[in-house]
């Protein structure tokens, strides 16, 4: 196929606050964002309750927000990404509030600052309560239908990233029905995270890591790709996905009890408020003994709950639940992924023309788990300084001759898929389950070309040559913690060495 085009735009994949930053931000450049839904839509960053986490208080600091990072991250969070980021914060939460985002204020003008598991400060920043995502994702969106360089491609599903003298110079998409080349100078992933592969997650069960796939497949080094994180507290019902109740319940004092009504994280260090994994396993193991665990608001909260959480107590009134009145029951869901496309401090890939920011990409800022509301902020920073990376970086011409390819269809991962992820990859692993997943993914990853196993056999890979428990990554057959903590960095042709 031979192609022309003098002015090839920046193509962005994804339409969460990491892909409408990164389009914004890269203003007057031409750029076509490019989103599988609505703009917007069935993204994990419009799902957001607790909001943004940014040494913005007074008594707080960029290296305090650091400490609680490193700490949360169980050793493997990349120091100098951290601080990189941690220090561009409050500039992101300004940048916002430029783009219109009315975060939440004080009768006395301060930002009204939210606590979260794991942080020593009230530093999360939030807009409507807990409807900080919408509230961000809302504002941006205006910004981006109000910016003449951005064309908004909707219902375009990536299926493929094109390559040419090994750089990335376009997408495969398929829409309506048709399948389309679509040729730019750079592309952007923002695809967001991996959900979607779990029976049980409060993310857009449309996200199963597609972003993740493409780039691997196009020879991107993946990396952390064993840390999924699970929310402590979704509520348990029968809805697909799970609602979720942020961590800022626990934040305003709401307490985890089990069925005989016991405080079972009173005596842990930090209790309700320990690192996400830790939380995440107590109450997998008192799910695990046969009981139910509840999230009681009324001691600390009560009658208040509706003003500080709307959204929260509409979700709970859906499931027939008043939080003021009675405890809500939960249960840990997949929430976010660490691990991703290794990138640099600019979002670069190792693939030369591709860059990749938010939750798809994996800079180091997460180490082994995710500090509560460092997501949005990395989503934001990084969506900065990667347009500004793009802009200073000379536009490549058009390929001269791009291969013609065989077609391909992007499918979603089916409930058997989605039940051997849950059994073999949940919060916590053995090496007999990680094996017999690598078995049955690894025929439907490479021969039969599923992205959604692929992504599964990548996590699984990682999984079982981690032959420790960190973090997110609990072994049941190595339960101890090395005292050297490496990070892994792996291509698909060495997933596939390893399976
Ligand atoms: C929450 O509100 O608990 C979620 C915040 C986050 O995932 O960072």
């Amino acid at each position: 196929m031979s192609t022309q085009s003098p002015d090839l735009p920046v193509i962005v994949v994804g339409s969460g606050i990491a892909g409408l930053t990164t389009a914004l931000a890269m203003a007057p450049r031409k750029v076509l964002l490019i989103t599988k839904a609505g703009l917007g839509q069935q993204t994990s960053s419009a799902w957001a309750q607790g909001g943004i986490a940014a040494a913005v208080g007074p008594d707080d600091s960029a290296e305090l927000h650091l400490s609680d990072t490193l700490a949360a991250g169980d050793g493997l969070v990349d120091e100098e990404a951290a601080r990189f980021i941690l220090t561009r914060a409050a500039d992101a939460i300004h940048w916002l509030e430029r783009q219109g985002v009315q975060f939440d204020r004080t009768s006395d003008g301060e930002f009204s600052l939210g606590l979260e598991a794991a942080h020593c400060r009230r530093r999360i920043v939030h807009a409507s309560g807990d409807a900080s995502g919408a509230s961000v994702v809302n504002a941006l969106i205006r910004q981006v239908l109000d910016t003449p360089s951005i064309t908004v491609m909707t219902g375009a599903q990536a299926q493929r990233l094109l390559v040419a003298e090994g750089r990335v110079v376009g997408v495969e998409i398929s829409a309506g029905g048709s399948t389309e080349t679509l040729l730019g100078s750079t592309v952007v992933l923002a695809t967001g995270g991996i959900g979607g592969l779990y029976e049980a997650t409060t993310n857009p069960t449309g996200n199963f890591g597609q972003g993740i796939a493409l780039a691997a497949r196009a020879g991107a080094t993946l990396a952390d790709m064993e840390f999924v994180q699970f929310h402590p507290t979704a509520l348990a019902s029968p809805r697909t996905p799970l609602a979720l109740i942020s961590e800022a319940v626990r934040g305003e004092g709401a307490e985890l009890r089990n069925e005989r009504g016991e405080r079972f994280m009173a005596d842990v260090p930090g209790a309700e408020l320990a690192p996400r994994d830790v939380v995440a396993r107590a109450i997998s193991a008192e799910i695990a003994r046969g009981g139910r665990v509840f999230l009681d608001a009324r001691p600390a909260l009560g009658n208040r709950f509706a003003a500080r959480f709307p959204g929260i107590t509409a979700l709970c009134h859906e499931a027939g639940i008043n939080p003021a009145r009675e405890a809500i029951p939960v249960r840990p869901a997949v929430h976010y992924h660490m691990g991703g496309v290794a990138t640099d401090l600019a979002g670069r890939t190792s693939v030369e023309g591709l860059w990749a920011v938010g939750e798809v990409a994996a800079t180091g800022l997460h180490g082994a788990n995710r500090l509560a509301s460092n997501s949005l902020l990395e989503a934001t920073v990084m969506g900065l300084v990667a347009a500004g990376d793009i802009a200073r970086t000379p536009p490549h011409p058009a390929p001269a001759y791009l291969e013609p390819l065989e077609a391909r269809r992007v499918a979603p991962p089916d409930a058997n898929l989605r039940g051997l992820v849950s059994r073999s990859l949940g919060v916590l692993r053995h090496e007999t389950g990680l094996k017999q997943a690598l078995h049955q993914l690894r025929p439907l990853a490479l021969a039969q070309g599923s992205d959604a196993a692929l992504v599964a056999l990548a996590i699984a890979a990682f999984a079982l040559n981690r032959r420790e428990s960190r973090g997110a990554h609990a072994r049941t057959d190595f339960p101890q913690t090395s005292d050297q903590p490496t990070r892994q960095f792996l291509t698909l042709p060495e997933i596939i060495e390893r399976t």
